[in-house]
């Protein structure tokens, strides 16, 4: 796919559904008494391999261009699945799911592509084990595939090393199957929308500072779900209307949790010119619309507690460092070497190519923002958040940039190219 420089950008976008709240809505009513309705739910890859997962333990789900329905059967009527679940590309599914499984009456197999055998499952083994749950990684190298087989959980408290959504869920939709009460402390707070949606659907959760608490639930009730617009997705527009002298572009309905609006107050740091309009809960969650224009940014510092609301957005936010004067410095980070690719790696080496100066560390990067940047060949290296950062990079460098692999942003944002097309102003 080859991309050149643009000359303005502006207009109204709608990002899709939020890629974390689409997962949950499927899974917990999958787990829930009766229907759930889903609006706005993110058909993209990575969604529908959760559907697909939960198709195969017996639940019935619709999938029509309006709605999800999901004909959950309770928490204890999953069945075993006669052929092995496939996760796909999706740690949410993979790792979600796990607690889940770890719980039923009967043996799982999980796997998922070459990335998902690649990536860390020991992090929900341990606590998962602790609970008393049986899951081996087949081939012994604390990846998937694994095969869980499902015991009596007891509950437990569990301090995790990372800050990962997806460790905490799958710790807490144990807990629900657990004896006693189950609580996951985390070193910062990572996005909450299990801990929200899960009280959504009748269970007993609440979160002090750091830490998620869980009691074991008889029943959850099948609900209405409407997902917000991915702060995610909207982030590659963000950054676009940043870096693009003239541009002016409305984000609607993106969902604004502070738990991943981590981008905003980056947004803003760098000097940023970005708003909030038409802010609602309507959804449940916090939404607004958010207008961006051009804007002269300058490189800023950024780490701690803040890095867990940003973690996806950090390959964008990097384009956006070097598009800004200045250094700018991101540390706390080392989870980037475990995501889809080594993002990391995969940022240095891409954006040096496009002439920027950036030099990874052990937890992050420092980019010298402000050198032109020039076209080059970029591999996506089969990452979606890869792909989409760099058309956004093309859009101000010079020359032609050629992502290879462009389509794998069908995992999080099937549309993405003819939405950035619908901004372009020759
Ligand atoms: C997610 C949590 C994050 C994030 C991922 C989605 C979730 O992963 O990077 O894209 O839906 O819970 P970690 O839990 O590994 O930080």
């Amino acid at each position: 796919m080859d991309f050149q420089k643009v000359h303005s950008l502006g207009g109204e976008v709608t990002v899709p559904g939020d890629k974390s709240i689409s997962h949950r809505a499927v899974m917990f009513g999958s787990l829930a008494e009766g229907r759930t309705e889903i609006t706005n739910f993110l058909q993209g890859a990575d969604c529908l391999s959760t559907i697909s997962c939960f198709r195969k333990l017996g639940i019935e789900i619709e999938n029509t261009p309006d709605k999800i329905t999901v004909l959950g059967k309770g928490l204890h009527g999953l069945q075993a699945s006669d052929s092995i679940l496939d996760a796909g590309n999706s740690g949410t599914t993979t790792r979600l799911i796990s607690g889940i499984l770890a719980a039923q009456p009967f043996t799982t197999t999980l796997t998922g592509d070459a990335s998902i055998q690649r990536r860390p499952m020991k992090r929900i083994m341990e606590p998962l084990g602790a609970m008393g749950a049986d899951i081996k990684s087949l081939r012994d190298n604390g990846c998937a595939p694994l095969e869980i087989t499902g015991k009596a959980l007891k509950g437990i408290h569990y301090t995790s090393k990372v800050a990962s959504a997806q460790v905490k869920s799958a710790i807490l939709l144990a807990g629900l199957y657990a004896e006693g009460e189950t609580s996951v402390t985390e070193p910062a707070l990572s996005r909450n929308h299990s801990e929200l949606m899960l009280a959504h659907f009748g269970a007993t959760v609440h979160t002090e500072g750091t830490t998620a608490t869980i009691l074991p639930e008889p029943k959850l009730f099948g609900r209405a779900i409407s997902v917000p617009g991915d702060i995610s997705s909207a982030a590659y527009f963000i950054a676009a209307g940043l870096i693009t002298p003239g541009a002016e572009i409305l984000i609607k309905n993106v969902g604004i949790n502070e738990t991943r609006a981590g981008i905003l107050q980056v947004a803003k740091d760098m000097g940023g010119n970005i708003r909030l309009l038409n802010e609602n809960r309507d959804s449940g969650e916090p939404v607004a619309d958010i207008l961006v224009s051009h804007s002269s940014l300058h490189g800023i510092v950024i780490k701690g507690s803040l890095i867990p609301t940003l973690i996806d957005e950090i390959p964008i936010i990097a384009i956006m460092a070097a598009y800004a004067d200045g250094q700018t410095v991101i540390a706390d980070a080392a989870e980037l070497k475990v995501k889809e690719s080594d993002r990391i790696a995969v940022m240095v080496e891409n954006l040096s190519a496009m002439g920027a100066d950036i030099t990874g560390t052990d937890d992050g990067m420092i980019i010298n923002g402000g050198k032109p940047l020039h076209g080059a060949e970029i591999s996506a290296m089969d990452d979606h958040r890869i792909a989409m950062s760099f058309a956004i990079a093309s859009l101000q460098a010079e020359g032609t940039t050629t992502i290879h692999g462009g389509e794998c942003v069908n995992i999080s944002y099937p549309a993405f190219y003819q939405d950035l097309n619908s901004l372009i102003k020759a």
